[in-house]
């Protein structure tokens, strides 16, 4: 499904960026020291090397705040007006995180709430926040998409463990004109409960993937997504300097950019570093690239994810110029 466009060339502009991880990293040797795995395996099968995993002393909700005071700190003056978080991992049921979040940030009588949607969750809220800023809810929106995947799987399952990591990013959306760096183009996303199966957890601990299923459908569902985004935006896939995709696997996304035709050189990834860290993946790598200076000011940017529901969806935009003081240091580690 592709959102309509908003009213009077109006649209969602991204205006600044944070990022947070954890500072406790775990290796592949880490792992492989008490699971029946290799550093070899999970590199060339996955493309990761280590993971950032939140203590007990880090909740979700704090991931959350990290990320969303950098953003802030370099963002527009105006005021945030509504705050989306993304999460599947949150620190209870209820209540939400997001209204927590808000009173953190001084921010206390906003709308502020949750959406769950596994690692496409941040493309829902960046939906979301354009929906709210058409409606004239708000003319400044938050969206910060945050999971601590690592407590998910069982301690002792090889197929899983190794995959997930920890962190959060967070964009800032303001009211802006459809041609201007930065806007949004149409919003696709999508989902399929029948594949509800491949991909679960009734607690943490307790995580089951269907590794394989899910690599199929991540590839077909995540290149479809893209087709349509880059047509409704009235782009040829050709024109596209970077893809986003959301970081489960390298070879998933280098199957993506194949399929698509995207030259890997033109592929953002952040895996070896971070692993699979659900709805924070997406701005996490665009936090991490634009500070690095691959993802550049002017790049037609293609975003795409696939999670747990199933769920898919992809949107573009052209990169903004966001000042250095507005781009998070290295990979958005603590500070
Ligand atoms: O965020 C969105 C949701 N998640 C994803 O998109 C993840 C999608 N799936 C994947 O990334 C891949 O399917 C995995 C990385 C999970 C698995 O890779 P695979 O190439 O599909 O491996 P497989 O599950 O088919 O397993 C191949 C072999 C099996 O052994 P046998 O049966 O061939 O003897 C597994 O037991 O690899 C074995 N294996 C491992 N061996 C060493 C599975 N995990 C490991 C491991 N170390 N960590």
């Amino acid at each position: 499904m592709t959102a309509a466009p908003q009213p009077d060339g109006q649209a969602a502009v991204v205006c600044a960026i944070g990022a947070a991880l954890p500072p406790r990293t775990v290796s592949n040797a880490d792992l492989t020291a008490r699971l029946d795995t290799t550093d070899e395996w999970i590199r060339s099968r996955t493309g990761i090397t280590r993971r950032h995993v939140a203590g007990a002393d880090l909740s979700t909700t704090d991931l959350v705040v990290r990320a969303a005071a950098q953003a802030l700190a370099g963002g527009e003056p105006a005021p945030v007006q509504a705050l989306v978080v993304a999460t599947t991992t949150p620190d209870q049921c209820c209540p939400a995180t997001a209204p927590a979040v808000a009173t953190r940030l001084g921010l206390t009588g906003i709308p502020a709430f949750d959406i769950a949607a596994g690692c496409t969750g941040f493309l829902y809220g960046l939906a979301t926040a354009a929906g709210l800023i058409a409606a004239g809810t708000a003319r400044t929106v938050l969206v910060i998409g945050a999971d601590r995947l690592a407590a998910l799987p069982d301690p002792g399952d090889r197929a899983t463990v190794p995959l997930f990591g920890d962190g959060a990013g967070a964009v800032v959306l303001r009211c802006g004109s459809a041609d201007e760096a930065g806007a949004l183009r149409p919003v696709v996303l999508g989902s399929d409960g029948s594949g509800a199966d491949l991909i679960r957890a009734s607690r943490p601990g307790a995580l089951h993937m269907d590794g394989a299923d899910v690599f199929r459908h991540a590839v077909d569902r995540m290149s479809t997504a893209s087709r349509q985004a880059a047509t409704a935006a009235g782009w040829d896939l050709t024109e596209v300097d970077r893809l986003a995709p959301h970081q489960a696997n390298s070879r998933i996304t280098s199957f993506v950019a194949r399929q698509l035709g995207i030259p890997d050189g033109r592929r953002l990834g952040n895996i070896a570093e971070v692993g699979n860290t659900g709805a924070a993946s997406i701005p996490l790598l665009l936090a991490q690239t634009a500070a690095e200076g691959r993802l550049e000011p002017g790049h037609r940017t293609l975003l795409t994810a696939f999670g747990a529901g199933l769920t898919w969806g992809a949107v573009t935009l052209i990169w903004p110029d966001l000042s250095p003081a507005r781009l998070p240091e290295g990979a958005g580690h603590d500070r």
